[in-house]
């Protein structure tokens, strides 16, 4: 019986010939609901990325492993087939009708047409399903498909990457209660986060991590997340390394 469904062991990443994530050890139980904040440039993006198997993004030393399975020499379209998603920070814009997408990842993963209906009602984006993807979506509508998109894929591992960024305050609800929907189902999560905004609208998170220049400083108890918001990155670096 497989118990970890991913485990990162000192995995260093280099992007454009620069090393941005060092030595990160990381596990995702099933169901499981994961955390990643840190400043800006940390290496939260790159990790993601880095999981999906992104061109660019050079696991150059570590292992990676899904459900077992060695990660490191599969293709993204491989590890999606496995069951990985990523809902992007800034997707690309796609010359395709949003309806035509979805009914692509419908006849490839499964589920109907309906619930996608269902969704869109439910994400006020009904509005957008004859629109080209992506193309002149306002900020939150982008983050409400990105995340369609990731919950069309019936995925057993989500990467968010901030799908509160830009959101508003009734939209976030809506992403908060989406991503609910995806533990539901089944899925874990690694959901990567500035405000912390979101997190007050998921039903549970497990585990916090802190990246700062590309290390995790930090990886255990949410309830550290107060301490962190009150003293700010650098002094929770401090703070941490006194401990
Ligand atoms: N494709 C790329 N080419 C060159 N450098 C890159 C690339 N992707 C990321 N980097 C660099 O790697 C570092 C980490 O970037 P990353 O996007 O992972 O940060 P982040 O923690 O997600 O930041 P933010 O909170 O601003 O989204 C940055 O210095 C960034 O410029
Ligand atoms: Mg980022």
């Amino acid at each position: 019986m497989i118990t970890l469904l991913l485990e990162l062991r000192r995995v260093t990443v280099s992007v454009a010939g620069r090393v941005v994530l060092k030595e990160i050890n990381m596990e995702i139980g099933r169901r499981e609901v994961h955390v990643l904040l840190g400043p800006n440039g940390a290496g939260k993006s790159t990790l993601l990325k880095a999981i999906m198997g992104l061109p660019d993004y050079d696991v150059v030393e570590g292992e990676m492993y899904f459900e077992d399975v060695n990660l490191l020499n599969l293709k993204p379209y491989e590890r999606a087939k496995l069951g990985i998603a990523l809902s992007h920070q800034n997707p690309p814009k796609l010359s395709i009708r949003t309806s035509y997408f979805f009914t692509k990842l419908i006849e490839k993963y499964g589920g109907n047409f309906k619930e996608f209906i269902d969704y869109c009602r439910k994400l006020n984006i009904e509005h957008l399903i004859d629109r080209e993807l992506f193309r002149g979506f306002s900020g939150g509508e982008i983050k409400r498909v990105e995340l369609l998109t990731v919950l069309s894929q019936r995925p057993k591992l989500a990467l968010l990457d901030e799908p509160d960024s830009g959101v508003d305050i009734d939209s976030i609800v809506l992403v908060g209660s989406l991503i609910n929907d995806l533990v539901d189902r089944g899925a874990s999560i690694l959901l990567v986060t500035h405000t912390g905004t979101i997190l007050k609208y998921l039903r549970k998170i497990d585990v916090v991590h802190v990246l700062i220049g590309g290390k995790l400083i930090y990886s255990g108890d949410p309830g550290i997340l107060p301490k962190l918001f009150a003293l700010g990155y650098e002094r929770f670096l401090n703070y941490i390394s006194t401990c």
